[in-house]
């Protein structure tokens, strides 16, 4: 069918569209979207959640499994999830592998924190579980969205899941619907920066039906490539290795991913308890933010906004920590009618942001291998690694960072 390039169908529309309003229209309801939505639901302020896909399609997609000790309060402290302390593992350090040794990272330790194993595809099932318990209105596998009139009045169109168009009018409206945002694709050129760096290297990630390799993740630089050996539950095990960007997953048998992450990780002392590859992916690295993340009625959240290459976990925590500001800001926003607390989110959820960058280029370039490095490179990171791991002033912000900076 014809679609007009804002996506509303041009012929065939299925009936009149139903038109609704509503305090906060939310477009995405992944993580970042349906926290915010729960947390709006607590303060009093209504709201509408919409997705592209199924509620299936996002459970299924699978993502980072590390939770700052904010993360994990968050859900739990809201009557999200006990699960998540129930199924989860806590993780009171890292190792960090290199140079043909291994250093523990002691988070209880140095800065009297812990993180949490537990997936976002978890996340996502115990907060689309508790949208439902509450009545919280979420509507997944729409199409044809559109959103209009984010300065003035804004208007979001969309077709349901039984082919019904709906227009529905909202007070703001929040584009948390991903790395390839359609909200944030409407902020005009001259009102936002963008900034973007791109990496030589992906992440070859498998889910391996095995025991666990070690108690606490294993980050392992060496000359073979980095690798990640994470863990799932006691059969179930997620590991990553560093691979070209332009990859086929599908041509890699298990032998020959078995070996690569053996190599990777035995330079530095490690064997892997092997098993059935049930899943591969390759996952592209890329470093983004858009600036400001507010613009007239729209406010931006979650990966719409920002994205940070996968090494050292931030992503999900991220969001989760913008939705958080956000909820605070958006409370003020709908119950004075005022704009100003849209910047005040932006520029509180930024500095977050910009810290969350820099820890994540900086663990991506500190453990990678560059394509065409030199001796001297991984000479250099070595050093890096050394000194890192050899002070405690180090080894703090390392463990400051991954666990999570304190929320402002
Ligand atoms: C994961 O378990 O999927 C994971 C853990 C730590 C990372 C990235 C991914 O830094």
């Amino acid at each position: 069918m014809a679609v007009d390039p804002v996506g509303r169908r041009q012929s065939g529309m299925p009936s009149t569209p139903v038109s609704t309003k509503t305090q906060v229209a939310v477009v995405g309801a992944g993580p970042a979207a349906l926290m915010l939505t729960h947390l709006l639901a607590r303060a009093g302020i209504e709201s509408v959640a919409i997705d592209l896909r199924s509620r299936q399609e996002i459970e299924e997609t699978h993502r980072a499994g590390i939770l700052e000790q904010d993360s994990v309060d968050l859900l739990v402290d809201t009557g999200v999830s006990e699960r998540v302390l129930r199924d989860g593992y806590r993780h009171d350090g890292i190792e960090l592998a290199f140079g043909g040794g291994s250093h523990r990272i002691d988070f209880q330790g140095l800065v009297g924190a812990a993180t949490q194993l537990y997936p976002q595809t978890d996340v996502f099932i115990d907060l689309a579980d508790a949208r439902e318990r509450d009545g919280g209105d979420v509507r997944f596998g729409v199409t044809d969205v559109s959103v209009d009139d984010l300065t003035d009045s804004p208007v979001v169109r969309f077709i349901d899941s039984n082919g019904q168009g709906h227009q529905v009018r909202a007070d703001f409206v929040v584009g948390a619907d991903g790395s390839r945002s359609l909200c944030r694709r409407t902020v005009p050129k001259a009102e936002r920066q963008q900034y973007f760096r791109e990496y030589p290297f992906a992440w070859f990630g498998i889910l391996a039906e095995a025991p666990p390799s070690a108690p606490e993740l294993i980050y392992s630089h060496s000359p073979h490539g980095f690798a990640l050996i994470s863990q799932r539950t006691e059969t179930l095990q997620r590991m990553y290795f560093q691979c070209d960007p332009t990859e086929d997953a599908r041509t890699w048998s298990d032998d020959r991913i078995w070996e690569r992450l053996q190599t990777s990780v035995g330079a530095n002392g490690y064997t892997l308890k092997e098993g059935a590859i049930t899943s591969r992916t390759v996952l592209p690295f890329r470093s983004f933010v858009q600036e400001p993340m507010h613009h007239g009625r729209l406010v931006l959240a979650g990966d719409a906004a920002h994205t940070v290459p996968p090494t050292g976990a931030k992503g999900l925590n991220l969001a989760l920590a913008d939705v958080r500001v956000l909820a605070e800001e958006l409370e003020r926003a709908v119950t004075q009618d005022d704009l100003a607390p849209l910047a005040t989110y932006s520029k509180r959820a930024l500095a977050r942001v910009w810290k969350a960058q820099h820890f994540s280029y900086r663990m991506t370039t500190m453990l990678h291998t560059l394509p065409h490095a030199t001796p001297f490179d991984v000479r250099r990171q070595e050093g890096e690694l050394a000194a890192l791991t050899g002070s405690v002033a180090g080894s703090t912000y390392l463990a400051e960072a991954y666990t999570g900076w304190p929320a402002r």
